[in-house]
């Protein structure tokens, strides 16, 4: 299932490039079925859930071609309204297919994406949100049954601003000569470039990046042209990456203000962060002194995304740090792991308090999910001696060539 094997302790300097943001680029795709015309994607990063989405795509009729980081994608024909089941349980996003099928074909079935690893994953306001449009929604034998054909728009309240719910409805609600409002919707910067997109097809959305969306249905979609933001998550990984080992790198193509709940929480004194002409130069001298208690929140809040690779910062900083785990009921993981390196961690249900450690020890240790396996990598940069990453093929549904990226800025990582 593959290892990183990192020696610890060493700077990193030089310049990391951000890629295109996973969590932006597959709701794109699930707009790609909204049209007939050809649509191109640049800045897609290679990754697992970006080929995994692909695959379930192409079973539905969807052409695709993906060449360097550009995918072209053709949905001229649809050939299934079905999302396959092996395909939904491997990539929990495909569930928002759902609202682009039905979108464009009335009518959608999808296998019950069911849990992963951070938790039961529920749909139901997923659903609600399809049914408050008029969808008659039924759960039968593992799939849901969506029938559009009466959609008629109009006032969706989102019980709580999901992501996924948020991004479902608004596909839904794009075609067709409907009013829809969206309330309580989620206002994270991946929400935004799906509404700067559809936009840029055609559609007429407004509201983006507030929690109220209006939802003018327009009669066509055509195609466009489009270049993925970077990935805020990403990004952050890679910041605090730096803050563990110390040294100098300048960030390309990333976005400061998405990561502003992370920023307002580093140790000014240690992390001097200075922007000139598009780039982000980030320079640590030195441990950070104390690191600021943080709880998980939807958007602008502290992503719950980097939980993981936040607490390793917390386990070598000075003082004690409060985490509290507010999205994902099983997403911390990747404590007994860090524990195996020496952190300081204890868990009382969604509160994980670190007491932070001189030095972590390297050790053996087992990505459990995506952002966990981060937070390992993460502990392995700046721990004494030899870390071993299991399972890694958990952190490549996440982070385009990890080993590659670290390696050009001095970290001695390899991938086995
Ligand atoms: C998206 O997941 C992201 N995934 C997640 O990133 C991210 O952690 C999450 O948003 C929160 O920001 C993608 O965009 C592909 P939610 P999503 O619906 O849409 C509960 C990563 O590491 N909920 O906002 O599934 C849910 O169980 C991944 O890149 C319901 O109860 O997140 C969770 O506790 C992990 N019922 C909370 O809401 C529902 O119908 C937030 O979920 C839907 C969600």
């Amino acid at each position: 299932m593959g290892k990183f094997v990192i020696e610890g302790g060493r700077q990193l300097y030089g310049e990391i490039k951000i890629q295109g943001a996973k969590n932006a680029v597959l709701p794109l795709f699930a707009a790609a079925v909204l049209t007939e015309e050809k649509i191109v994607l640049k800045n897609v990063p290679h990754l697992a859930d970006v080929e995994n989405m692909l695959k379930i795509l192409n079973t539905l009729g969807v052409e695709t071609k993906f060449e360097k980081d550009t995918v072209q994608l053709c949905a001229s024909v649809m050939r299934s309204d079905t999302i396959p089941c092996s395909l939904a349980k491997e990539l929990r996003s495909s569930v928002f297919l759902l609202g682009s099928v039905l979108g464009r074909i009335k009518r959608a079935r999808v296998a019950y994406p069911g849990g992963c690893d951070i938790g039961l994953r529920p749909i139901d306001i997923h659903i609600k949100g399809l049914r408050d449009l008029g969808v008659k929604v039924e759960e039968k034998e593992g799939f849901i049954l969506c029938e559009g054909s009466e959609c008629k728009g109009g006032n969706v309240c989102l019980d709580y601003p999901s992501v996924g719910a948020t991004e479902n409805v608004i596909l839904a609600s794009v075609l067709g000569n409907n009013k829809t409002i969206v309330q309580n919707a989620a206002r994270e910067p991946e929400i935004t470039e799906l509404v700067r997109f559809l936009n840029t097809m055609g559609a007429k959305i407004s509201g983006e990046g507030s929690s109220v969306l209006r939802i003018e249905g327009v009669e066509k979609l055509h195609g466009a042209e489009f270049t993925v933001m970077p990935d805020r998550i990403v990004f952050g990984t890679y910041l605090l990456s730096l803050c563990l080992t110390g040294g100098e790198i300048t960030f390309l193509y990333a976005k400061e203000g998405d990561v502003g709940a992370l920023l307002s929480k580093l140790d000014k004194n240690s992390c001097k962060i200075c922007r000139e002409h598009g780039k982000i130069n980030v320079i640590v001298k030195e441990r950070a002194k104390n690191c600021e208690s943080v709880t998980t929140q939807p958007y602008p809040g502290f992503p719950t995304d980097l939980q993981a690779p936040y607490m390793t910062y917390a386990a070598v900083s000075e003082g004690t740090c409060i985490l509290t785990e507010n999205i994902f009921e099983n997403r911390f993981r990747h404590v007994p792991e860090l524990q195996k390196t020496g952190a300081n961690i204890v868990v009382r249900d969604r509160v994980a308090i670190i007491s932070g450690v001189p030095y972590l020890t390297g050790a053996e240790v087992t990505a459990r999910d995506l952002r966990g396996g981060a937070s390992l990598v993460l502990a392995g940069l700046c721990a004494r001696g030899i870390t071993v990453v299991q399972d890694i093929y958990h952190i490549d549904r996440g982070y385009e060539n990890m080993e590659e990226t670290l390696s050009k800025v001095g970290a001695r990582i390899a991938r086995l």
